[in-house]
This record gives structure tokens, sequence and C-alpha cells, in this order.
């Protein structure tokens, strides 16, 4: 049902990139005083690149406030950017109007943890599913609008005769699925997905991350993950990109980062993960980094991570390690590998 295509005349789908994001500022100002005089900002995405292939799922890691939700954000353009660039499907989207975005917003849509929470409770599950077909004039007449949301209700594992009903009757898990039908309505080829099972319950967990590989896989679906959960994001991903205070410091295929973690931040962070396999358990470092997160706010100079890193030298406090492709394909901000 997508003539985005045709909207969007620099669109390749032989290109195997889907979306391309180059160096990716977002400063929040801080202010003070009746007058709001800007006394700083806050880096909260600070230098990110990355691009995301076709079909791939593409995770962000890190700890809380590192800036993930707000790099998502920034690359839909639901957040304004500071400086950088961000091309999808070709075109340089960076500097488009809202007006401009419209038809390439049906192309990427975002799963939420919590899809209902700025819903209305009062909405029957079929308009939930149908209000962006009828937000973008594309809902046609009730017999069509009616077999769409059937047609999605069934995509993701929910009866169409429920569509009826309110939110309130269905589970945690089928409400999930309710969101993953609606951001699924205007047949989008991105899917930013932020935290999109840390809500539910650890068995419903696994049966919604299934469902979201086997709509990928049906539908040629790009993801661009986040979540907390490690081994969510081992399970779902192709690749993951490790962010520490705004930036990225380590980017590799998913299993090699986790078997054998380079960047020393990536290390610490999944030095707390128990790995199945107990003869790479056995060989991984166990140290965990001490010292408190510092602030973005104030962050520390050189590589941030600086202060809490076991292999600390000099440069480190000075310089900032660039995000480089190393020998083994991945990409790490560290100067021990310079
Ligand atoms: N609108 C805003 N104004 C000011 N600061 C903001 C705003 N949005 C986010 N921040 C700050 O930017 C930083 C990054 O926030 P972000 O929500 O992107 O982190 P996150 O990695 O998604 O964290 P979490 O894992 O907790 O969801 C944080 O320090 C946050 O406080
Ligand atoms: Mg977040």
């Amino acid at each position: 049902m997508s003539d985005a295509a045709t909207e969007m005349p620099h669109a390749d789908p032989a290109d195997e990139t889907l979306m391309q994001v180059d160096d990716l500022k977002v400063h929040f100002p801080v202010t003070e005083g009746l007058l709001n005089r800007q006394v700083g900002s806050i880096k909260a995405v600070d230098g990110v690149s990355f691009s995301l292939r076709r079909g791939e799922t593409f995770s962000l890691v890190g700890e809380s406030g590192c800036g993930k939700s707000t790099t998502a954000l920034a690359a839909l353009r639901m957040q304004p950017v500071t400086a950088g660039r961000i091309l999808f499907e070709g075109v340089d989207i960076t500097h488009y109007s809202q007006a401009q975005m419209r038809p390439i917003r049906r192309r990427m849509q975002m799963v939420y943890q919590d899809p209902f929470g700025s819903l209305n409770p009062r909405m029957r599950v079929r308009d939930i599913i149908g209000e962006p077909l009828v937000v973008h004039g594309l809902a046609g007449d009730k017999v069509k609008y009616k077999a769409r949301v059937r047609e999605l209700m069934a995509l993701v594992g929910l009866l169409p005769d429920m569509a009826d009903r309110y939110p309130h009757e269905f589970s945690g898990g089928q409400r999930q699925r309710i969101g993953i039908a609606r951001s699924l309505a205007l047949d989008p080829s991105l899917l930013i997905c932020d935290e999109p099972v840390s809500a539910l319950d650890v068995s419903i967990q696994a049966q919604v991350v299934n469902l979201m590989m086997d709509l990928q896989e049906q539908l040629g679906l790009t993801y661009l993950f986040i979540a907390h959960d490690l081994s969510v994001v081992r399970h779902i991903s192709n690749r993951v990109a490790v962010m520490y205070l705004g930036r990225i410091v380590e980017i590799a295929d998913r299993d090699p980062l986790f078997d054998t973690p380079r960047h020393p931040y990536t290390e610490a962070l999944l030095a707390a993960v128990p790995v199945a396999n107990p003869v790479i358990e056995a060989s991984r470092p166990q140290q965990i980094v001490t010292g408190e997160v510092p602030s973005v706010r104030n962050p520390p100079s050189g590589c941030h991570f600086h202060p809490r890193c076991p292999k600390v030298m000099p440069e480190c406090k000075t310089e900032t390690p660039a995000l480089r492709p190393r020998d083994d394909g991945r990409l790490i901000a560290c100067h021990l590998y310079d």
C-alpha cells in the first residue's frame, strides 16, 4: 500500500544502507536564573556516527542517560539536531521541514516501552491501530479500513475479532502487540524500538521479541533497537553499538562484541552478564569498573571513560579517541588500538 518510493526519487531499494547518521550532535541548553541565562549545555549526543543496513537489527546499549533515546529521536527528526547529518534512503533529511518529513515519517516508526502512555484509554483497539492511517489520509472507506486493521491484528498474532475491545481488556504482551500493529500500519521500512519489552514480564518478553524477529523477516524491516537487557540484545541483534556519555565507543557484529569485547568500557559493561558457553565464560575478564558514572553535564576531558578505565594511558586524559575501523573490522574509539 505504500507509494513512498514514488515520493522519494532518490530512494534505491538496492542500496544496502537504509540510514546513515554522521557526527550527530544533540546539545540541550542549561539555563539559570530568572532570565534563563544559558550557563552551559548538556551534550546528550556528541558526535555519533553509524549506519543501518537494510533488514538488520542494530542495537544501541549503554548505561542510563548515555544518550540512546536522544540519538534515536534525533535520527527520526523528532528531536532538534544541533549538528551532523542524517541520510534516510539516500536522502539528506537533516534540514527537512515538518511538511517535507511527512511522507518520510510513514517509513520510520517508533515502538515504545509503554504504547498506551499517550493514548486515550477509551479508544477501541481498531482505532488505536488504525489511527496512523487516518492521520495520513490512507484509511480509505470503512470496509477497507476495517480489513486493514484485521490484517494488522492477524500479523501480530491478535484475534481480529477483538478489534472492538478497549486496551484495558488486554494483557501487557497483547498491548505491546497492539502497539507493534499500530507502528506497522503505514508499511514502514524502519522501526525504532526503544525498550520495547522492558515493561513486560520476563516470560512474555521472549514471545514479543520472537514476534518482532518473525515480522522483520516477513516484512523486510530494519530495526534500531534499544534495550537495557543485554541478553535480549544478544538474541535479536546483528550489530551492536556501545554508547558512553553521548559517544559511541565500539560497534561490532553481535558475537564478536559479546564474546571478545575490545573497548575497556564494553568489557566492563558485559562483565556483569553471564555467558551461556562455559569455555567463553571462563576465559572472560571478570573485572568490573568502579567509580561513579560522570555526568553528561560535566563530562571528563579526552576519552570520557578515562577516570574509570583500568587501562588508562596519559593521552586518554587529553585526546578524544576517534571511532575508527580496526584490523578485525570493528569500530573502536580507544587509544589502546591506535
Ligand atoms: N529534553 C531534554 N532536556 C534536557 N536534557 C535532556 C533532555 N532529554 C534528555 N536529556 C538528557 O540527555 C541525556 C541523555 O538522555 P537519554 O534519554 O537519551 O538517555 P538514555 O540512554 O536513553 O537513558 P535511559 O537508558 O535511561 O533511557 C541525559 O543526561 C538526559 O538527562
Ligand atoms: Mg532512553
